[in-house]
């Protein structure tokens, strides 16, 4: 069984599909997570992100561990280095380029191949995995969003203001939308599901009850 879990930067995505991969024993793949390596990639290379696609050549080597949701960068684990604002805007310009969309799917669907998973992303109903049993899309406010991205990042120990991280949550989620090829939006038969003051264990029973219902 497929389920696609898509959403906007901060709707809770992650920490849903997380829960509901561990309640029903489905692998869980984060495909931000290979978005924001590939960002890290290039910052740290200097690629341009127009270039991204180098990425997947040698001598760079990014893998996903994907049992243990670890990134790793020729052998060395950069997880804990993936998590900030800066990292995220990168990896949204990366997102604009077609070619490397493509690429990143075929490695997304090689991954998976006939097994069962929950996949999170912005495209994992629409385009990664479009015959996905399940799709739910989750939105939740802009300022509901900024201030859970704001809390995660501050229990991660970074320095950061609120402002800024509403400012980046809003510019990336216009980028996101706004690319002309592959724009993120909700797959047509995708559930709707909006957070805004909804316990996490809500939106996961809610998530189960759809896998209940149609399988
Ligand atoms: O989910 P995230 O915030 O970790 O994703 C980082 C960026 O990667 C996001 O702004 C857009 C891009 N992305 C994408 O375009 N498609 C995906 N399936 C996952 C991420």
């Amino acid at each position: 069984m497929k389920i696609a879990i898509d959403g906007p930067a901060g709707c809770g995505k992650s920490t849903v599909a997380k829960e509901v991969s561990k309640r029903l024993n489905i692998p869980y793949l984060n495909t931000g997570l290979v978005y924001r390596a590939t960002a890290y990639v290039c910052v740290k290379e200097g690629i341009e992100p127009d270039d991204a696609l180098r990425v997947f050549e040698k001598p760079f080597e990014v893998k996903l561990d994907v049992a243990k949701t670890e990134v790793f960068y020729r052998g060395e684990e950069i997880t804990d280095r993936l998590s900030s604002e800066d990292v995220g805007n990168v990896a949204s310009q990366i997102a604009t380029v077609p070619a490397f969309r493509e690429r990143i799917n075929q490695y997304f669907r090689a991954l998976v191949g006939d097994g069962s998973v929950v996949a999170e992303g912005r495209d994992a109903g629409t385009h990664i995995f479009p015959d996905a049993e399940i799709k739910v899309f989750l939105t939740a406010s802009e300022e509901e969003r900024a201030r859970r991205r704001y809390e995660q990042l501050k229990a991660q120990g970074m320095e950061v203001d609120f402002e800024s991280v509403l400012k980046a949550i809003v510019e990336r989620d216009q980028r996101d939308r706004d690319r002309p090829l592959y724009p993120f939006r909700p797959a047509e038969d995708a559930v709707l599901i909006d957070t805004t003051g909804v316990s996490v264990e809500e939106v996961v029973e809610r998530v189960l009850k759809l896998v209940e219902e149609r399988v």
